[in-house]
């Protein structure tokens, strides 16, 4: 994979760059943007682009909804530099608009999910895209695991780099796949069955594997404790995970009854009219003396539902990480969202991940569709 500053600024004064980034960002009930941490962290790639006069032409998709418009984040992109949007994907508006720009000049196209071409990867519509400019940078590492058009198709046709970020995330998660020891991770989030084989690799991997959120619903259930209303997975751990040495769980959690009150209890002490809703206070110190001695610390998912204001215990782990000398890498899903929610500052919580799916992924193979496609 060829990074974008193994090309010199010559190269790239003047020539029109497809830049593919993930700017998937969630939006307030206004419909403005109401996390800027992807776009921050993407930023770089474009002012880089932009400060050596290329031409830089931005894509991605926003949502799932076919008819949403990118245009809230052509907004939000305004307290970085000066951005045009342009309504359209690869028909004349976007053709003659980019075929007119100046040099150091910055365009946002419309959300790639408008043309159902893009997840299709449908060979007119990448021909159309590629046909907008003469390099292609690919920075969207948080969608790198989508083999869509913009991402695997675009590349066939024009000379391809990664982007800063995108090198970036390969090389941080790359150390988070081959962690120096003592390691320590953390992995919450829910549906077990999708996350089994990434447990297995981890157990492998990490001295201690902590397991949190709506998983650790799953091993109390596996190990016959009572879990009331809590969220469980099709599939539950078995005994392979649950007896291995490196398996540490919860040792008591936050319930919420339903009138709405919550307690904390051990795992056995569990009823009927309970939602476990977040991990306990002596979870977070059965923790502690791992996340202060750790030399790497990998930490996906919030301990608890931060969403509905179970924040207290996802803070307090954040905190002690913060604290630790371990070289750090946090992301997947919510991670960052519910770190942005607890308020603890990050600048001592190492390298954070935009990627959700995309980063899992990564741990687990080493690769993407997206990265091949670089190759
Ligand atoms: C994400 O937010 O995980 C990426 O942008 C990918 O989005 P998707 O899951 O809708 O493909
Ligand atoms: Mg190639």
């Amino acid at each position: 994979m060829k990074c974008l500053d193994e090309v010199s600024a010559c190269e790239l004064k003047g020539k029109r760059v497809l830049v593919r980034s993930d700017f998937n960002l969630p939006l307030d009930a206004k419909g403005e943007v109401a996390d800027m941490f992807r776009l921050k962290q993407g930023w770089k790639t474009i002012q880089y682009l932009s400060e050596r006069g290329a031409r830089v032409i931005i894509v991605s998709h926003i949502g799932r909804d076919p008819e949403e418009t990118i245009e809230p984040v052509a907004r939000a992109m305004k307290q970085f530099g000066s951005v045009v949007f342009i309504p359209d994907l690869v028909g004349a508006p976007a053709q003659n608009a980019t075929a007119v720009m100046r040099d150091g000049e910055i365009v946002l196209l419309e959300n790639l999910r408008r043309d159902a071409r893009e997840t299709e990867n449908e060979e007119s519509f990448t021909k159309g895209l590629a046909s907008l400019a003469e390099l292609y940078v690919d920075d969207a590492f948080a969608a790198a695991h989508r083999a869509h058009a913009s991402i695997v198709g675009v590349p066939k046709f024009l000379p391809h780099y990664a982007g800063l970020l995108m090198r970036d995330e390969v090389r941080e998660i790359d150390v988070a796949r081959a962690p120096e020891s003592p390691s320590f991770a953390i992995l919450g989030g829910a549906k077990f069955e999708t996350k089994a084989p990434l447990i297995k690799l981890l157990l492998e991997k990490y001295d201690q594997l902590f397991i949190v959120g709506a998983l650790a619903d799953d091993v109390f259930k596996a190990r016959g404790f009572p879990v009331g209303r809590s969220l469980i997975s099709k599939e539950l751990p078995d005994a392979s995970i649950l007896e291995n040495p490196h398996f540490l769980a919860p040792i008591d959690v936050t319930v919420e009854s339903t009138d709405g009150q919550a307690r904390v209890k051990k795992p056995e002490e569990v009823v009927a009219d309970d939602k476990i809703v977040d991990i306990g206070p002596d979870s977070v110190a059965s923790v502690a003396s791992f996340i202060a001695e750790s030399k790497f610390i990998l930490w996906s998912g919030p301990t608890g539902m931060y969403e509905n204001g179970y924040i207290h215990y996802t803070q307090a782990i954040a905190e002690l990480i913060s604290k630790s000398p371990a070289k750090k890498v946090i992301g997947g899903g919510d991670t960052i969202a519910a770190i942005e929610e607890s308020g603890v500052p990050q600048e001592n919580l190492g390298f954070l991940s935009t990627g959700g799916g995309a980063m899992l992924e990564y741990l687990l193979k080493g690769t993407l569709p997206g990265i091949e496609a670089l190759m």
